[in-house]
C-alpha cells in the first residue's frame, strides 16, 4: 500500500468485507451494543482476546473503518478516533500526565488548548511551563525529570509560526520526553510527521478532514516512535503485545472511561471527507497561498501571516517540513480592532465564523472572539492581539475571493 499515492491510499482502504449486502461503502453502525451467541464468547470479548466489538462507547466497526482510512494517510502504528480535536488533546494527557508532572510547551495556542493546560489541568496537580519554541536552549532547561511531554502546534494558531521539531526532538530525546504536536493546521498530504521526530500527533478532524465543516471530531495518531516505559505513569504497566503502552492505556482505559469516542455517523461522515482530503487541500491552500501574496504589500495591509511568504521568519523550515502550500489558513494584521471590524464587516463571499477548512471561506477577528474570556495578562502570554484578523480559504474561486477582500480594504 505504502508505495501507492495519498489519495489512492485512503480511498483503497477498504472496510473488513463481507457484508450481507456488499455494500461498496461502509454502512453506518448505528448501534449502542454488540450480540454474542454465548457467555464465553463475550467474556472472551470483554477481555480484549478476539479484537470483536461490544459497546460503542468503546469500539464500532464504522469508526474502526475511519482510524484505518487516517492509518492509511499518515503510515501509523495506531490511530484512535474522538469526538473533537480538543478530546484528543484531553484524553492524551489524562494517558501520560500525572500530579507532579509538568508539561512543557510553547503559550502560543489554539485558545481551549491553553486554557486546558493552564486551567483545567493545574487543579490535578500538572503544571505547565511556557516557553518560546524558537529558544532551544529555554526548551533544554525547562525540560525535567518531571516533564511528561513537549507540547506545539505545528504551525501556530492564529501566529502562523513554526518551532525547528527536529531540533526540540533531539533534545527531548536526550530527556526522554515525547514530543506531541497539534498537527491539525497541515494534514498527512503535505506533512509527514514521523519524519521530523514526532512522536503522537493530535488532530482537530472537525477542520481539513471532516469535509466541509459535516461535524466535529477528532484523531490521536501514535507513531510508536517513543519509549513509555520513561513515562512514570505507564512505565509500572505490562508491556502490550501489539501496540504500545500510551495506545493501550488510552484503548483500555482512558476513552473508555472519559466517554468521549467518535460517533458511528462522524465516523461515516468524517470518512467521506477523508476520500476528498488530497485535493481539497491542495486547492485551499493554493487559495491560500495567492491571497496572502497579492495583499502582502497593500497599503492598508501592516503584515500578511503565511508561513510560504518570502517576508516570513519561518519561510525556511515551511520549505523544510511541506510538500507544496502549507495549508489554507493566513492572517492579516491591519492598524486596529476598529479597522479589522469595518474591514470584515464589509466583505461579502468569507463568513464570519469560527472554525478553519470548512468548504466556504471563514473570517474572525480571534482577540474578541475565541480568546474573549481571556485576561489581558492572558492574551499577552498566548500572543493574541486586536489587530489580527484570521482567514481560512474555501472552494471558492481566487479571483472572487482576492476581489471580496480589495473591496473591503478599499472602505477603510
Ligand atoms: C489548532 C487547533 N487545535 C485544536 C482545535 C480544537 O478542535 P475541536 O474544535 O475539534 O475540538 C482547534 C479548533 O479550532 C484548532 O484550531
Amino acid at each position: 500500500m505504502n508505495d501507492l499515492h495519498f489519495s489512492t491510499r485512503i480511498i483503497g482502504a477498504d472496510y473488513e468485507k463481507p457484508d450481507a449486502h456488499g455494500a461498496l461503502s461502509l454502512p453506518v453502525y448505528r448501534n449502542a451494543a454488540f450480540e454474542f451467541a454465548d457467555s464465553e464468547s463475550i467474556a472472551a470479548a470483554f477481555r480484549g482476546e478476539t479484537g470483536e466489538h461490544t459497546y460503542s462507547r468503546i469500539s464500532n466497526p464504522s469508526v474502526a473503518h475511519f482510524e484505518r482510512k487516517i492509518l492509511a494517510a499518515s503510515g501509523a502504528a495506531s490511530v484512535i478516533a474522538l469526538s473533537s480535536g480538543m478530546a484528543a488533546i484531553t484524553n492524551t494527557f489524562f494517558a501520560i500526565a500525572a500530579a507532579g508532572n509538568n508539561i512543557v510547551a510553547s503559550p502560543h495556542l489554539f485558545g481551549n488548548t491553553f486554557a486546558f493546560f493552564n486551567s483545567t489541568l493545574a487543579f490535578f496537580g500538572v503544571e505547565v511551563r511556557w516557553v518560546d519554541a524558537a529558544d532551544l536552549q529555554q526548551i533544554a532547561e525547562a525540560v525535567d525529570e518531571n516533564t511528561c511531554a513537549f507540547f506545539v502546534e505545528l504551525i501556530t494558531n492564529p501566529h502562523m509560526e513554526i518551532a525547528d521539531l527536529p531540533a526540540i526532538s533531539n533534545i527531548l530525546k536526550s530527556k526522554g520526553v515525547p514530543l506531541i504536536v497539534d498537527t491539525t493546521l497541515v494534514p498527512w498530504c503535505a506533512f509527514d510527521a514521523r519524519r521530523f521526530g514526532v512522536d503522537i500527533e493530535v488532530v482537530s478532524t472537525t477542520k481539513y478532514i471532516s469535509g466541509g465543516a459535516t461535524g466535529t471530531g477528532g484523531v490521536i495518531v501514535d507513531h510508536g516512535t517513543f519509549d513509555w516505559t520513561k513515562n512514570r505513569k505507564l512505565a509500572a504497566m505490562p508491556e502490550p503485545p501489539a501496540v504500545s503502552r500510551f495506545t493501550a492505556k488510552l484503548r483500555g482505559e482512558i476513552v473508555r472511561n472519559l466517554g468521549g469516542y467518535m460517533t458511528p455517523d462522524t465516523a461515516w461522515q468524517q470518512s467521506l471527507g477523508m476520500d476528498t482530503l488530497g485535493v481539497r487541500f491542495q486547492r485551499m491552500s493554493a487559495t491560500a497561498h495567492a491571497l496572502a501574496r497579492h495583499f502582502e504589500n497593500h497599503p492598508k495591509v501592516v503584515r500578511m501571516g503565511y508561513t510560504a511568504l518570502e517576508s516570513s521568519p519561518y519561510k525556511s523550515l515551511s520549505d523544510a517540513f511541506f510538500t507544496g502550500d502549507p495549508g489554507a489558513m493566513f492572517t492579516m494584521e491591519l492598524a486596529s480592532q476598529d479597522d479589522c471590524f469595518r474591514f470584515m464587516d464589509a466583505l461579502k463571499l468569507f463568513r464570519r465564523a469560527t472554525n478553519l477548512f470548512d468548504n466556504r471561506s471563514l473570517v474572525i477577528h480571534p482577540f474578541s472572539t475565541i480568546y474573549c474570556t481571556f485576561t489581558p495578562q492572558m492574551k499577552r502570554t498566548a500572543g493574541i492581539t486586536d489587530n489580527l484578523i484570521r482567514f481560512s480559504a474555501g472552494l471558492e474561486e481566487v479571483e472572487d475571493l482576492k476581489r471580496d477582500i480589495e473591496n473591503a480594504l478599499k472602505l477603510l
